[in-house]
């Protein structure tokens, strides 16, 4: 199992261009099987989850490839088997999202239970119920979900909890069924809207997504389309905070600032300076960052997915953060490993108090699931001395090209075999 070698201690420097977003990729890549004409996607990442992604679908069937471009063309002209095996579902849980679209393109599809994972229980529950609303009948046998139905019927569906896969799964789902979907307290995240736009030139009809009621008028059929992946503001604002970590300067190319206002907030107030183009940014941090606090909440509210980098900040920031997390009830795996490197952490409950101390000392660490990684990653560039962090296939799930990335900042970075 590769590992990464970490020597720290320099402020980073330099120049990256930020990936397409994973988390927009992948329900869209699922959006392919709702029609029986070509989805020609671009800025698609090379990231492990794609290439799971790409497994499972053409699994069912589906004809996925790389043009020369770079561009991935996904055909899904023949479904033949319509089920997601365990073995797949257990390693990427976003492959529950082709529960709705193989629900509503095939009157059925058997798809593994995700289970839980390593940041908390993340049930499914909303998926099913939703579809079970537009007249879907579910079991769960075995393990697996079964779904039939001859045509999902469109309703008026109130999600208990904000789910961005819920909310994709059935806004997928309600695009090929009959009559009108009403989604309430549906997820705001950007991704949901760069999903509802390729489905709209897919020909869908959608109203309302990026608010929390999005309204679908199913349509027969979709057509094909072509459709560029948004940025990864996840990836983004890694790279910013690593910067701003370890006191140095980064202008990063290929970002979409209006997805990132939680995050840069955060940043200027760790005393970073930031400035945006229409897309670009940059930051540049002057000595040790303040320390900030903050609490995780659905978009447009500081993501989940940026809590552990931020606690990596804290680690060497001047004064203490307080951050609270909402959404998911184990994601503190990190704190027990930044503690390895010297950082003062005290978790209370959904909320850890990271005292900031002027320096972290290198030491061998363990990535427990992908965020948690980057965390690791921004202490140990921190860090003085060498880090080894083991398990980093979580980072080769959604961070493309890191080390190079890394690299062109300034970073000692390599790859252990
Ligand atoms: C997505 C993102 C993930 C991010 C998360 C929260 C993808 C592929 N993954 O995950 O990176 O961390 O959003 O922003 O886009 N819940 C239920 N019942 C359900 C569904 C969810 O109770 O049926 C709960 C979960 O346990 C969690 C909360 O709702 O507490 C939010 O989860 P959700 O938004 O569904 O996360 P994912 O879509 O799995």
């Amino acid at each position: 199992m590769s590992k990464l070698r970490i020597n720290g201690g320099r402020p980073l420097d330099g120049a990256a261009q930020i990936s397409g977003a994973k988390n927009s990729a992948l329900p869209i890549m699922c959006a392919a099987l709702l029609s029986a004409r070509p989805l020609t996607l671009g800025n698609v990442p090379h990231l492990m989850d794609v290439a799971t992604m790409s497994k499972l679908l053409t699994q069912m069937g589906l004809g996925a490839e790389r043009a020369a471009n770079g561009d991935m063309i996904l055909d899904g002209a023949r479904i033949v088997d319509p089920v997601a095996p365990y073995e797949l579902v257990r390693t990427m849980r976003a492959s529950i999202l082709v529960l709705g679209p193989l629900l509503a393109r095939c009157g059925r599809a058997k798809v593994s239970l995700p289970g839980g994972c390593a940041i908390g229980q993340r049930p499914v529950d909303q998926h099913l119920k939703g579809l079970t609303a537009m007249g879907a009948s579910i079991s769960v046998e075995h393990g697996y979900i079964h779904a039939h139905a001859d045509r999902l019927r469109g309703t008026r569906i109130v999600m208990d909890v904000v789910t961005v896969t819920g909310t994709e799964n059935l806004m997928m789902a309600a695009a090929l069924a009959q009559g009108k979907t009403i989604l309430e307290n549906a997820a705001r995240e950007p991704e949901v809207t760069d999903l509802a736009r390729c489905l709209i030139a897919m020909g869908a009809r959608i109203e309302g997504a990026g608010s929390d009621v999005i309204r679908i008028e199913g349509v027969p059929e979709l057509g094909g389309a072509r459709h560029s992946v948004m940025p990864d503001r996840i990836e983004t604002g890694t790279y910013l905070a690593a910067a701003a970590a370890t006191g140095g300067r980064v202008r990063l190319t290929g970002v979409d600032c209006d997805t990132l206002d939680a995050t840069l907030d955060k940043l200027r107030e760790s005393g970073a300076r930031v400035e945006r183009g229409s897309d670009w940014v940059s930051l540049e941090m002057n000595g040790r960052p303040r320390a900030v606090s903050l609490r995780t909440a659905p978009y447009p509210a500081f993501a989940t997915d940026m809590q552990a980098q931020f606690m990596a900040l804290d680690t060497v920031a001047d004064g203490t953060g307080i951050i609270t997390e909402t959404i998911f009830e184990n994601r503190f795996m990190h704190a027990l490993e930044l503690q390895r490197l010297g950082a003062d952490i005290t978790i209370q409950g959904n909320t850890a108090i990271v005292k900031g101390v002027e320096r972290l000392q290198g030491a061998a660490v363990m990535a427990t699931d992908l965020r948690a990684s980057a965390s690791l990653v921004i202490a140990g560039l921190v860090a003085e001395g060498q880090t080894v962090i083991d398990r980093i296939y979580h980072l080769d799930r959604g961070y493309e090209s890191l080390e190079r990335k890394l690299a062109g900042l300034g970073a000692k970075i390599d790859r252990l075999p």
